[in-house]
């Protein structure tokens, strides 16, 4: 597998006139195309944190954020500025959050729809990349719903419609699942793997262990540090 992701060295400070956080400390770590990895830790351990730096929408204090793109051109992103951090945004990440986050007043639809926003042109015209991305995740029954209308196992599955329509590189998914019963959870998990086995790179936080074990990779974190990076036998 080729390298996607490499950090070097990456701390994240916090500071307001009183106190000083260090929310990340010197985290190194190298993930390849393709892996699908799960980052566990306590809460307030910087998962988040981390993973909005993974997707560009927190910068490092310091540190260097490498991504190689599928031509093999490598860029520090840590350094890149605004303009171009949206156009590699809108290229490269589809983000899955715990509460949905989808756009009350859109429809199902028009919130996939969404994904594809700063994307231009897109192969294959943009309707049939639409509902494409809904029968992956068998939401397209709901596609002139809208999201209060839906159960939230629904939602997410929307959400993630959303997060793929734009054939992303990499995926970024924090407590995916944390706000899903078990079937809803493990029917969340089922189509993360299989993003993943269709080439996805998948980097999801999660506290549940039998998820992270699904992962082919978990990485822990405890007070900002990593502590261990163990690949998983499937
Ligand atoms: N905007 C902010 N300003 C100041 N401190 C922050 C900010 N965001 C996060 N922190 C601090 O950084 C640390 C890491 O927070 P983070 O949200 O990354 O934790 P987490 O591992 O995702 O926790 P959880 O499992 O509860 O979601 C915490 O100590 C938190 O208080
Ligand atoms: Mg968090």
């Amino acid at each position: 597998m080729t390298s996607l992701i490499e950090l070097q060295n990456i701390t994240r400070l916090y500071r307001s006139d009183e106190v000083e956080t260090t929310a990340l400390h010197n985290i190194s770590l190298h993930i390849k195309r393709g892996e699908f990895v799960a980052i566990m830790g306590p809460s307030g351990c910087g998962k988040s944190t981390l993973l909005n730096i993974l997707g560009t929408i927190d910068r490092p204090t310091s540190g260097a954020y490498l991504f190689t793109d599928s031509t093999g051109a490598q860029q520090d992103l840590a350094r890149m500025n605004e303009v171009k951090l949206a156009r590699h945004r809108a290229r490269h990440l589809g983000f899955i959050f715990q509460s949905f986050n989808l756009v009350d007043d859109l429809t199902i639809y028009e919130n996939i729809e969404l994904g594809l926003l700063y994307r231009g042109g897109v192969k294959g015209g943009r309707r049939a990349v639409i509902e494409a991305a809904m029968d992956k995740v068998g939401i397209a029954h709901r596609a002139r719903h809208f999201p209060h209308q839906l159960s939230g196992g629904q939602q997410q599955r929307a959400a993630i419609a959303r997060a793929i329509v734009g054939s992303p590189d990499l995926i970024l998914a924090d407590e995916p699942t944390g706000n899903l019963d078990t079937e809803n959870g493990a029917q969340v998990m089922q189509i993360l793997q299989t993003l993943n086995q269709g080439g996805a790179t998948i980097i999801m936080v999660t506290h549940s262990q039998s998820h992270a074990d699904q992962a082919s990779r978990q990485v822990d974190i405890l007070d900002g540090q990593l502590v261990a990076s163990v690949a998983q036998v499937l």
